[in-house]
This record gives structure tokens, sequence and C-alpha cells, in this order.
């Protein structure tokens, strides 16, 4: 277990910008098809929580959805949305024209934090800078990050957002323990060379890391996730959690959810933390399976 982790944090900072979270956020792209009065009642659930970072996109079609919850009053609440980067809308007009869209469908005048959503094939990241830059400057979003960023990617918008004062707040990748790619790619370490929070999407595999069994890849390891979880009276969506939270400060897990006790058992997890013994051996128990 890494030597900077402690269990007894209560938020963690969006980089170097200023503004810290809750460890875990929550995840919004299965919002719009939800049930409306299960949303509801989920947002209730972590409305009062603390800064939790909701996220959502232009692309997932949820920022209404968002919108009409934080319409209902006020929250402590971090809101983040998207950008859905396209060849021909890359300039800082077309940026900005989409982030107003995003506000007025959240009903917010400012975001807290705008991602690109992904690079584009073939067009150098830099030219996303400028929208970013200008954003952050008139005030509309208060931070910005990019979203399945290579580490080289990282590095160079980092770079030019830093060059006009603007820190880089997130990278968010794929990452679980079904998914352990960005400690070996660079992007783990490239976070914390930068200080960027790692914001992790699918953290629970998209639903596979809640079950008690998943087939037999991953046997071991949901076994040994199991284990640990009866060990705690916890789930074992709660132990995988926590693993991502001990494996390094600067990750942020947004677990998708559509129902309030799913919600709630998630942030129950920062309630408790794993044994430097149990993090180990989930950590052979995940390696095991060459993932
Ligand atoms: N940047 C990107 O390119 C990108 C791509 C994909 C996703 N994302 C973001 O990442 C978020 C998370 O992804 P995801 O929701 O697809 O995958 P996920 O978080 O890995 O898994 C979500 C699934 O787990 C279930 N679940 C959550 N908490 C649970 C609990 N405590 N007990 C049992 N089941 C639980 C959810 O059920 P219920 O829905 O029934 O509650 C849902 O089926 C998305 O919402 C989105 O915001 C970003």
């Amino acid at each position: 277990m890494p030597a900077d982790h402690d269990p007894r944090q209560n938020t963690r900072p969006l980089g170097r910008t200023g503004i810290h979270v809750l460890p875990l956020g929550i995840g919004t792209n299965k919002w719009r098809r939800a049930d409306r009065g299960a949303v509801s009642e989920t947002y209730r659930t972590i409305r009062d929580a603390g800064p939790c970072m909701i996220d959502t996109a232009e692309i997932y079609f949820s920022e209404r959805v968002v919108g009409d919850c934080l319409r209902a009053g006020p929250t402590r609440a971090v809101i983040a949305s998207k950008f859905l980067p396209l060849p021909g809308r890359t300039s800082p007009r077309r940026l900005i024209s989409a982030l107003d869209g995003s506000l007025a469908r959240l009903g917010l005048k400012s975001i807290d934090l705008y991602y690109v959503h992904y690079p584009l094939p073939l067009i150098d990241v830099g030219v996303f800078a400028g929208g970013l830059v200008e954003m952050v400057k008139s005030g509309k979003a208060r931070a910005v990050g990019v979203a399945n960023f290579n580490a080289d990617q990282m590095h160079r918008i980092a770079d030019q957002l830093a060059r006009a004062g603007v820190p880089l707040a997130a990278n968010q990748v794929n990452y679980s323990l079904l998914r352990r790619a960005a400690e070996t790619n660079g992007v783990l370490e490239a976070c914390r060379e930068l200080d960027v929070a790692l914001v992790a999407y699918f953290p629970l595999g998209s639903g596979r890391l809640t079950l008690p069994s998943d087939g037999p890849g991953t046997r071991t390891l949901l076994t040994c996730l199991s284990d640990i979880a009866r060990a705690h009276d916890a789930s074992i969506s709660q132990v995988a959690l926590n693993w991502l939270l001990a494996r390094d400060s600067h990750v942020i897990p947004i677990p998708g959810a559509t129902k309030p006790p799913h919600a709630r058992a998630n942030l129950d997890a920062l309630d408790w933390h794993l044994s430097e013994t149990e993090f180990d051996a989930i950590d052979r128990a995940s390696a095991r399976m060459g993932t």
C-alpha cells in the first residue's frame, strides 16, 4: 500500500485547482433511461453527503436529468460534464458554445469541472487548450480536465494549459481491478508527476465487480473480494472501490448508480479501509488474472 495513503482524509484534490471532492463520486450515464423516481432518490442520497462529484457528459443525454435534480435546491455536490470532440468541432468557439449548452441543460451559470471527452485521432490535443483556458478565464468553468488521454497527451495539454496559468484538474480513464492498464501505460505515473486527479470510470467493471461470481476468468479475484467483504461485513463492490482508493491518493472512482441503496453503499465504503495484508491479497488475485 502506498505510504501517502491516508484513510482518514475525507476529500481529495482535483489536481492543483483548489477544488476538493469526496474520494468517491457518482456516474450518471444511465440516469436518462433509469426510473426517474429512483434517480431523484439516488441524487438525494448523495446531495448532502459532502462535495460528491456528479459525472455527466453531453453525449450521455443525462445533463437535463442532473439539471432537474439540481434545480430542486442547494447542494454541496461538485458537477462535472464533458465536451464531445468531433473533427471540425475543436475551436475555442465550439468548446465554449458546447459548454453554454451543457450549462443551460444543467441550469448552472458555471460548472465545477469540464472535460474534453477523448482525444481525436491524428489531431494534436493542443487544439483544445485555447477553449479550455478561455472557459476558466471567463469563469464558465472552475476547472478543466481530459478523459481517455494517454500519458504523452496529458503532458502536452498540461504544458499548454500551464503556460496560461491553468492547471489540468483530472484525466478520466477506465480503471478498475479488472482493467489496470493505467498502472502500466504511464497514465497513473503522469497523474502523480503532474499532480492531476485520476478519475476512474467503470470502477466496478460495469457491474462485474458487484457479483460473487462472474465466470471462470474472474473467479480467483471475486472469491478474494468476497472473503474480505465478509470479514468487514461489507459488499464486494465496497471492497473493489476501497482497493482503488488505497492504490493511490490521486484516484477518485466514479461508480455509476441509478438505485439509492447502491449510491449509499458506495459512499459507505468511505467509512472503513483495507488492511495492508488485504490490499496485497487483492493486488495478487487481480494481477494473476493477467489484467
Ligand atoms: N469518460 C468516459 O469515456 C466514460 C466512459 C464510460 C463511463 N464513464 C463514466 O463512468 C461512470 C461509471 O461507469 P458505469 O456506471 O458504466 O460502470 P460501473 O460504475 O463500473 O458499474 C455500474 C454498475 O454497477 C452497479 N452498482 C453500482 N454500485 C453498486 C453497488 N453498491 N452494489 C451493486 N451494484 C452496484 C450499477 O447498478 P445500478 O445502475 O442498478 O445502480 C451499475 O449496473 C459512468 O456513469 C460515466 O459517468 C465515463
